[in-house]
């Protein structure tokens, strides 16, 4: 079947609105991070920023020198960037196309939540990969998907019904695709969980050897 892309400007009018759910990722990401610390002020990008709320309050929980957010739509880099503007670290809001990004620097932190469902399994390994690259050594990749569980399932299918479903190219994955695509990408998984029923995350490293 032929994918349609996500209308992310009708997207983002609704996070608008959607502080809880912000929240509850949060919430699995802090859950996640939790065990992990570093020794100086770390760098931080989130890939498919989105609001950047994750990476803000990740600047709350650790030293942060840097944050780096991109996104391919032009009015969330605008409102991100007004949203952070009173943070007090550097920044950098890059509107970019993901997939012909080439950046030089290198990440303690590389994220991303509610990106890579939105793509086919090869564009994901690419994604997955990117993630990876922009590691600095030492540096953890945090990723979190949609995953095929009941609550997702039941979730989705109500908002279908009531013609509320706007996600039109996503596609959920199982923990074991999702494990699968991390690892043929070159990741080491150091911790995997379901996170508030609908998603999975995992905090992987750069696999030892990989190139
Ligand atoms: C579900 S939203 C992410 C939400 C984000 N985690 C948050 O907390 O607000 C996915 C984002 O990825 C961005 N995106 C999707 N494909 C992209 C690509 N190829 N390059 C850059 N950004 C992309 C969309 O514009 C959208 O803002």
């Amino acid at each position: 079947m032929e994918r349609v892309a996500t209308d992310w400007d009708r997207y983002h009018k609704r996070v608008r609105v959607s502080q809880r759910f912000l929240w509850t990722v949060w919430r699995a990401y802090t859950s996640l991070l939790s065990g992990f610390s570093f020794s100086k002020p770390i760098k931080i990008i989130e890939l498919g920023c989105g609001t950047g709320y994750h990476t803000l309050q990740m600047t709350r929980l650790y030293q942060v020198a840097k944050v780096t957010l991109v996104d391919a739509n032009a009015s969330v880099i605008r409102d991100t960037e007004r949203r952070m503007s009173s943070l007090g670290c550097e920044k950098e809001f890059l509107l970019r196309d993901l997939f012909s990004l080439d950046l030089e620097e290198r990440y303690d932190i590389v994220h991303s939540q509610g990106l890579l469902e939105h793509y086919t399994p090869e564009e994901q390994r690419q994604l997955i990969r990117l993630h990876r690259d922009l590691l600095a050594p030492g540096g953890i990749a945090i990723i979190l998907v949609p995953t095929t569980s009941l609550t997702y399932r039941f979730w989705r299918g109500l908002l279908e019904r009531l013609n509320q479903w706007i996600y039109s190219d996503e596609v959920a994955l199982s923990r074991e695709e999702f494990v699968r695509q991390l690892e043929d990408s070159g990741l080491e998984i150091l911790k995997i969980q379901g996170c508030h029923l609908t998603e999975v995350g995992a905090v992987c490293r750069r696999r030892d050897g990989v190139k």
